[in-house]
């Protein structure tokens, strides 16, 4: 996820851009840039760091253009540095781009181009787009950008402006957001309508598949093939304040609802034509990866959470034993680590200290560590031997949602690699996995969409003490994080547990009054948990079944939930959606603020 913003009218450029940028951060904030029409020439400042940097670098000048474009980045391709911010060029100073997306063929194209003489800057996709938009010679400017859409694969924003056209914005959309913003005498173009907000409340509605080219005076859009499409105008009812939000109450609603989006950003590029899966960031010798003979996954909090589900997908598809460690107790044990021990740490931030003490301490004895982070160039990603981004875009509510369901993913992906190297697993079998996993943004946006079910659920729920969340196997992890949410935002005592624990002891605890969650999803032991939850019925709890649709067996209960049916480690991803919504409806019936609960940090960079 990044931000992009592009202006051509009469105001200084600078002033309509940095301020634009700025409220995009919620997209992005690891380096920034602009580029603007200036005379004859196209200005280009950029640095890694936030718009903060980019402002202090320009230090108040203004360019005296009035048509730029500008951008606030989250690293997907290469590390978060000056030279890999955006916007991008071609050979020639004549083309400059900036991108929100993922190219996934673009180190086929880059090599091509390469071999056609173009030299490369930065170590990012986007910048293939500027050199095939020179390679195409001076065809108009929207023409091209058609035909480079037609040659790259994956999801795009991209906005371009050219030397030779000074008053013109040429922006493309597939898979990524664009609106275009119309003035008296200027426009706008973004990913998003904060940014243009305090200077017109009319849009224009840019769908998928579409070019559009736009002067002080208006825009004009083609579909693909360029035939021109009307031009359909919205008037924005939001505030400022709710559209930055996307016109959510918070951003955790918010990063709720983006979660299939974050998904298929997970998935993107990672899985060939013959259902395989192909990780070529990894870079490591399959030949270490056969030799393995223990896997260590280590991680804190939500993290642990998708930790303690890795281990079932990767026991299960490639039968190396896998141990799972909180991070800040991993060094305290005298754990038995060598050099045929697979380290994995899992971290949103990467920056987590007890993540970074555990797998650093696992490194210096010999281990392969694999990072799996969503922030590019993070501590964790630096000190890995390997890095699987999660690509959930930046999260700014404290409570980890689409991180963790993007974790989900990553790990299930990172299971089938090892099991298709290693030759463990059947490959019809794999294929079959990703099938479903590439099915996964649709049945995550069938859970998002009964939001206020959950919260007619919930309602009578601000008074309640204690939840239980239960659940075996597969559906254990789901239970914890259900718990964990709960805990962190709605400030409720909530227990995680295995359900056929409760047996021996806490059982005990359950009355009228308490609420019991049941997660049972997972084929294995779904009837088992379903017998466990009778059990809490028949202590007075009230029952909620999360099920799968078209199960039966939950009459007894109070209340039940239904995810789209799916094999169990997928469920372990649609299954946690309504739980968040739980913790969320919760939490704000109570009057909380969601986005910033009580002594908690995003990233804990203490021990
Ligand atoms: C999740 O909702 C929490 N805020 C917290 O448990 C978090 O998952 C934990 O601190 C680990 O963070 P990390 O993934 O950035 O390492």
């Amino acid at each position: 996820m990044c931000g992009i913003v592009g202006y051509v009218g009469k105001r200084p450029v600078e002033d309509v851009l940095l301020p634009g940028l700025s409220r995009l951060e919620y997209r992005g904030y690891d380096s920034a840039g602009l580029a603007i029409h200036e005379g004859d020439s196209l200005k280009v400042t950029k640095t890694a760091g936030r718009i903060e940097a980019l402002t202090e670098q320009l230090d108040g000048q203004k360019s005296g253009g009035s048509v730029g474009i500008g951008h606030t980045r989250w690293a997907t391709h290469g590390a978060p540095t000056t030279s890999n911010a955006h916007p991008h060029l071609d050979c020639t100073g004549d083309v400059v781009v900036v991108h929100n997306g993922i190219i996934e063929n673009w180190a086929e194209l880059k090599k091509g181009l390469e071999k056609r003489g173009h030299a490369f800057a930065s170590e990012t996709d986007t910048e293939v787009v500027a050199h095939l938009i020179e390679d195409m010679g001076d065809a108009p400017l929207d023409e091209t950008l058609r035909r480079v859409m037609q040659m790259a694969e994956g999801a795009l924003a991209l906005v371009v402006i050219r030397r030779s056209d000074p008053d013109t914005i040429v922006a493309g959309r597939r898979g990524s957001p664009l609106v275009v913003g119309r003035g008296d005498g200027e426009m706008f173009v973004a990913s998003d309508i904060p940014a243009f907000l305090e200077h017109t409340r009319d849009m224009i509605v840019v769908d998928d598949d579409r070019v559009v080219s736009i002067t002080a005076d208006g825009a004009t859009i083609t579909d693909i093939e360029g035939n021109e499409v009307p031009v359909v105008e919205r008037t924005i009812e939001w505030d400022l304040d709710a559209a930055e939000r996307g016109g959510f109450e918070s951003f955790m609603l918010k990063e709720i609802h983006e979660q299939p989006e974050a998904i298929a950003d997970t998935l993107r590029g990672r899985i060939d034509d013959s259902g395989a899966v192909k990780l070529h960031e990894l870079e490591l010798d399959d030949r270490l990866l056969r030799a393995i003979d223990k896997v260590f996954v280590i991680a804190c909090g939500t993290s642990y959470h998708a930790a303690m589900m890795a281990k079932y997908a990767i026991e299960r598809w490639t039968r190396i034993p896998v141990e799972i460690d909180i991070a800040s107790e991993f060094r305290y044990r005298d754990p038995v680590v060598d050099p045929r021990t697979l380290v994995i740490g899992i971290s949103q931030s990467g920056e987590t200290l007890d993540t970074l003490a555990a797998v650093r301490y696992a490194a210096a004895q010999g281990a392969t560590l694999i990072g799996v982070t969503n922030v590019v160039d993070s501590a964790l990603a630096r000190e890995s031997d390997a890095v699987l981004y999660t690509r959930a875009g930046p999260e700014i509510g404290v409570a980890a949602t689409k991180t963790f369901t993007t974790q989900l993913v990553a790990m299930q992906l990172l299971g089938l690699y090892l099991a298709q190297v290693r030759a463990s697993m059947d490959p019809g079998a794999i294929e079959y996995h990703i099938r479903q996993l590439n099915d996964l943004p649709t049945a995550v946006s069938k859970v998002v969409a009964t939001s206020d079910e959950i919260k007619r659920m919930t309602e009578r729920w601000t008074e309640v003490r204690d939840f239980f969340f239960l659940g075996r196997s597969g559906d254990f992890p789901v239970a914890m994080e259900g718990a964990l949410k709960l805990k962190e935002i709605a400030y409720v005592r909530a227990e995680g547990y295995a359900a056929g624990e409760m047996k021996h002891g806490p059982i005990a605890l359950i009355e009228e009054g308490v609420v019991v969650i049941g997660v049972a999803t997972d084929d294995h032991v779904k009837t088992k948990t379903l017998s466990n939850m009778a059990e809490m019925e028949a202590r007075g709890g009230e029952i909620v079944i999360l099920q799968e649709e078209g199960d039966n067996g939950s009459d007894f209960a109070d209340h039940v939930i239904s995810v789209p049916a799916g094999p169990d480690l997928i469920c372990t991803v649609t299954a946690v959606v309504p739980l968040q919504l739980v913790a969320y409806h919760v939490a704000t019936a109570k009057g909380l603020d969601v986005d910033k609960p009580r002594n908690l940090a995003k990233t804990v960079t203490v021990e």
